[in-house]
């Protein structure tokens, strides 16, 4: 994602239609944090090579990191789930292509009954792009029945509590305001792209993630949290405490799944809990 701020901004295009607008410059923009999505990428290899026959990637963009990833990991079998048709065109030929946002994946219906995955990724922040913790929590549900036993779903999400990021007296804020106030909007950001020559701006709505807010959601949709790691946004390397970077997960499906329904309430309490070390 690129730069946030909490703005009123007259018109904010919703995630699709921005994506579609920034389409054309989408390399220049995901350049410009090349170290962090390289070393996100070298993290799940590590994790799924040798170990995953097919791969399926969520909100894939360009398509570029799920072929990468692939390559690298010795998948084959790829699969391109993607709403964006400007994303979409710029995706090379190959592999199967999904042309829906990740909120109608129904499992039940033809293309996706019957399919399953060693791994599924859900990369930069692809979560944020959901309005509702209900939305998110119904999503990783249906991407948990289309994980083969034994598959692990990799997902990062930009933290709200990452002083590097944010600095440390707007995140003291965002921390003692969850405490003060529990709500589940308070992670809603418009994210902010400049890019292209002549100069352009587009803005569009997302999220941004506590730790907390995670684990609740990953426990709701029947996952459990093999590993979480934490990576710096700026330079990519691991950092050891949650409020130095982003957030990368690594998810087991748990079987059989809890309660999502009892669960996906409390999903959508955001947390007012401590500084998202889980
Ligand atoms: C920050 S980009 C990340 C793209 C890719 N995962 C990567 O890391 O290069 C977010 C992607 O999520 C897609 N997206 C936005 N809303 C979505 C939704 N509701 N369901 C699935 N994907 C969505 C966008 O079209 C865009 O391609």
């Amino acid at each position: 994602m690129g730069r946030e701020r909490q703005t009123n901004a007259d018109y904010v295009p919703e995630p699709v239609q921005a994506y579609d607008r920034i389409s054309a410059s989408y390399p220049e923009i995901a350049g410009r944090r090349r170290k962090y999505l390289d070393s996100v990428d070298r993290l799940i290899v590590e994790r799924i090579s040798g170990k995953a026959g097919s791969l399926l990637d969520v909100g894939a963009g360009d398509g570029e990191r799920a072929l990468r990833i692939a390559a690298s990991a010795g998948i084959e079998e790829v699969v391109l789930l993607e709403p964006s048709a400007g994303m979409r065109s710029r995706m090379k030929a190959g592999p199967e292509i999904w042309p829906i946002c990740l909120e109608q994946l129904d499992c039940k219906q033809v293309p996706f009954a019957g399919r399953c995955f060693d791994a599924i990724t859900c990369l930069w922040n692809v979560m944020g792009h959901l309005g509702r913790a209900k939305a998110r929590t119904n999503a990783l549900a249906q991407l948990r029945k289309l994980l083969a036993p034994g598959g692990l779903l990799f997902l990062d999400v930009n933290h709200r509590y990452n002083t590097s990021s944010y600095g440390f007296t707007r995140t003291a804020g965002r921390f003692v305001w969850d405490i003060v106030w529990p709500c589940e909007h308070h992670g809603n950001v418009v994210v902010n792209w400049e890019y292209g020559s002549p100069r352009q701006r587009c803005s569009t709505y997302g999220h941004v993630f506590t730790g907390r807010e995670v684990q609740r959601l990953a426990r709701a949709a029947g996952f459990s949290i093999e590993e979480r790691i934490v990576v710096d946004y700026d330079e990519g390397c691991k950092r050891r405490f949650a409020f130095q970077g982003n957030l990368l997960y690594c998810l087991r499906r748990e079987n059989p799944a809890v309660n999502p329904a009892k669960d996906a309430a409390s999903a959508a309490q955001t947390s007012s809990i401590s500084a998202s070390v889980i």
